[in-house]
């Protein structure tokens, strides 16, 4: 019998960025993704060329209706996708937006509703306008509140029939970390105080406030929900002073969920900003618009990370963005992730003992290289068993979240179609449940194959989770 909830929201979720390509078309400004070719690995371009890979996408843009018709034929229930800023306000401070840029979402949406697929939506998955970062220093400054405010009013009031679920910021808390993948600062990030990163976000989380407000008058039913890059954080040894540790690197995550679930800083905020030497400006107001809470809690999961005080003694592993040292407990995926699905289990319990709100998996899936076996018909045959053990033992951990209590009404795998990685640029590292034939050099098809893994999800989905293999011994 299975233990999701029947209306459990299966699917698989994408960025604009990463897919549409079509980056200098029908009115599309340049964000600041679009002059990334290499993602957070290689310098900014100043002018973007066709050649750029990553400018291209999957080409989406101009295949939505064959995607989505492939995302239908796995059962999809819901499509995590985002819509690019720069489609609607080109320069971000146009007076009117872009009548093209809606259409085309009216469209993508439209499709959704065809094969009963719900769309949820993400404003801003990392990439603000070109123009705004170069201008006024992206979300440095307060001014970013308002652009964004006007953008997120302008799609909720287009689209306020077509989409019910919305997600303000992808991982909010990226920002600190790196404000150029999180805020579209352009600035090197060792030029920029801690002071300046805080202010970035919290210019953010009022601006996440703001739009939760609005959205509510907008719509009564829209659900808005918060995303935050989440790991636990495993202390390496049992010593206390790793154990304090691993817990002060928690709350830095926990911070941005923490405001977003009960509008407003967290007790912590005082140590934490003594400590990192932060001093930012709140206004009166600003406390008003944080105090619009979310109505749900989204949050990606790729990996858990282990750390120690000192680090020294241990051997380090990779991540997409965040690092910690190596687990030897875990396996570890083609880029050195390591693969931990009880960790999954772990951060769902972990927030919703502390906010009792529904939660919702917005990515979680593994970057791995494929092989496709080419057939005597020319087809593709990929057989990534792989990645399914990797979805079948991470689903097994939120079923056994839903037997703790734990409200989790939704999963979306991250990139269900092969996309560009946000960190790398880089296409060889595939997640999707479809293959698409484009190679690192650009060259390719772009023709879009199922991979083994898309009928395992498939069945997954018809059976609501019943046909998930036991992995215990
Ligand atoms: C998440 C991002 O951090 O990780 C996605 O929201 C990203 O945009 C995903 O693609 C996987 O990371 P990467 O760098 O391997 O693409």
């Amino acid at each position: 019998m299975s233990k999701f909830p029947e209306n459990f929201l299966w699917g698989g979720a994408t960025a604009a960025n990463q897919l549409e390509g079509a980056y200098n078309e029908d009115g599309k400004g340049l964000s600041v993704q679009d002059v990334l070719p290499k993602g957070l690995l290689g310098p900014i371009t100043d002018e973007p060329t066709p050649e750029n890979l990553k400018l291209n996408g999957i080409d989406h843009y101009h295949r939505y209706e064959e995607d989505i018709k492939l995302f239908a034929e796995m059962g999809f229930k819901v499509y995590r996708m985002s819509i690019a800023w720069t489609r609607i306000f080109p320069t971000g401070e146009e007076k009117e937006p872009n009548e093209l840029g809606l259409a085309f979402y009216d469209k993508v949406f439209d499709t959704c509703k065809k094969y009963g697929i719900e769309p949820l939506v993400t404003l801003s998955h990392y990439e603000p306008p070109l123009n705004l970062s170069k201008k006024y220093g992206s979300w440095l400054d307060r001014k970013m509140i308002g652009f964004f405010a006007k953008y997120a009013e302008v799609v909720m009031n287009r689209f306020k029939n077509k989409v019910t679920y919305w997600i303000t910021f992808n991982e909010i808390n990226v920002t600190v970390f790196s404000p150029l993948l999180g805020a579209g600062i352009l600035e090197p990030k060792e030029s920029l105080t801690m002071s300046q990163r805080y202010q970035a976000a919290h210019h953010q989380l009022v601006a996440s406030g703001l739009v939760t407000k609005m959205a509510k008058e907008i719509n009564p039913d829209f659900k808005v929900g918060c995303m935050v890059a989440s790991q636990p954080r495993y202390a390496m040894t049992c010593h206390p002073d790793d154990i304090l540790y691993a817990m002060e690197q928690q709350q830095e995550t926990t911070f941005f969920v923490h405001v977003h679930a009960t509008g407003e800083y967290p007790y912590y905020t005082k140590r934490l900003f003594k400590e990192e030497n932060v001093e930012i400006d709140i206004t009166d107001e600003d406390r008003d618009y944080l105090s619009h809470t979310v109505d749900y809690i989204s949050f990606s999961y790729y990996n858990s990370r282990t750390m120690a005080k000192d680090p020294s003694p241990y051997e380090t592993a990779a991540g997409n963005v965040y690092r910690g040292l190596k687990n030897p407990y875990l396996s570890y995926s083609d880029w050195n992730y390591p693969i931990d699905p009880q960790g999954l289990r772990y951060m769902l319990n972990f927030y919703y003992e502390r906010y009792q709100l529904p939660l919702f998996v917005a990515e979680n899936g593994m970057g791995c290289y494929d092989e496709p076996i080419k057939n005597t018909d020319g087809t593709l045959t990929i057989e990534d068993d792989y990645r399914i053990k990797f979805y079948n033992d991470h689903i097994l951990e939120i079923e056994k979240a839903i037997e703790d209590g734990v409200d989790v009404f939704g999963y979306t795998a991250w990139g269900c179609i092969d996309l560009i990685s946000a960190a790398s640029a880089q296409v060889e590292k595939r997640y999707g449940m479809i293959y698409v034939d484009l190679n690192p050099d650009g060259s390719g098809s772009l023709e879009r194959t199922p991979k083994k893994s898309f009928y395992w999800y498939k069945k997954l989905i018809e059976t609501n989770g019943d046909s998930l293999q036991s992995n215990e011994t």
